[in-house]
């Protein structure tokens, strides 16, 4: 029988260092000196409370949330699904999550993106969801493209889902990203590399998922979200959060 009072410790040297010199403005924003331990204070263990009543009916469609459903975004449409669970698979539920991501040219909407891709007119690139009571959340969205960044020269980023969630507290909101399975430009990426272990790697890359893919309409990828534990998703900010 699961004992679910148990804590498993964080294992902070697994998720990827703050500093790698292959990613080259990690080396500058990160820290130089061994981080401090500070006692929580009242503006990090609260927090605000979120529900499903601050949602808009689109917030979670990026395909329409942008024009408000006027005018669909291009491209590939896919659904993003998963489930938000803590270190014994348990769901966990009302929790926010925010995706945010480029369109499908590989440009965000962003003044500091120049790259060629257009802008597209009708996509903003942010959603966000409340987790139901299975912990489980979905996002209707277009594939991201890849886009060049200027890291090493000629590095590219694969298609990518960046992703939030926030926990009971301003110190506890966790961010991570999401892959694509089958894109040969993973193991090209410095970003996706700073995590070592393979396998913690994969478990940012989605399945496409038959399953949840609707005929003639979209294909779905799965991500789940695990917050803890020996099955945990790579979290790139770990290292700052409760
Ligand atoms: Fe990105």
């Amino acid at each position: 029988m699961p004992d679910h009072g148990r804590l498993i410790p964080r294992d902070r040297t697994v998720h990827p260092a703050p500093r790698d010199p292959e990613y080259k403005t990690s080396v500058t924003r990160s820290p130089n000196l061994p981080l401090l331990s500070m006692e929580s204070s009242p503006s990090e263990e609260t927090g605000p409370t979120f529900g499903h009543g601050l949602l808009g009916k689109l917030d979670n469609n990026l395909i329409l949330n942008f024009s408000q459903g006027a005018a669909p975004a291009l491209g590939e449409r896919i659904l993003m699904h998963g489930r938000v669970l803590d270190q014994d698979g348990r769901a966990v539920p009302n929790t926010l999550v925010e995706i945010w991501q480029a369109n499908a040219g590989g440009r965000y909407r962003h003044k500091k993106d120049t790259y060629f891709a257009p802008l597209d007119p009708n996509f903003g690139g942010c959603g966000r969801t409340i987790t139901d009571e299975n912990g489980y959340y979905e996002f209707m969205t277009i594939r991201p493209g890849a886009y060049p960044w200027p890291n090493r020269g000629n590095d590219w980023r694969p298609m990518h889902i960046h992703a939030s969630v926030f926990g009971h507290s301003f110190g506890q909101r966790l961010i991570t990203q999401m892959y694509f399975e089958g894109d040969p430009l993973i193991d090209h990426c410095p970003i996706a590399a700073t995590i070592k272990d393979r396998a913690s790697l994969d478990r940012l890359v989605a399945p496409l998922d038959f399953s949840k893919s609707r005929p003639l309409d979209y294909l779905a990828y799965k991500f789940d979200i695990v917050l803890r534990g020996r099955r945990q998703t790579m979290f790139e900010n770990k290292l700052e959060g409760m």
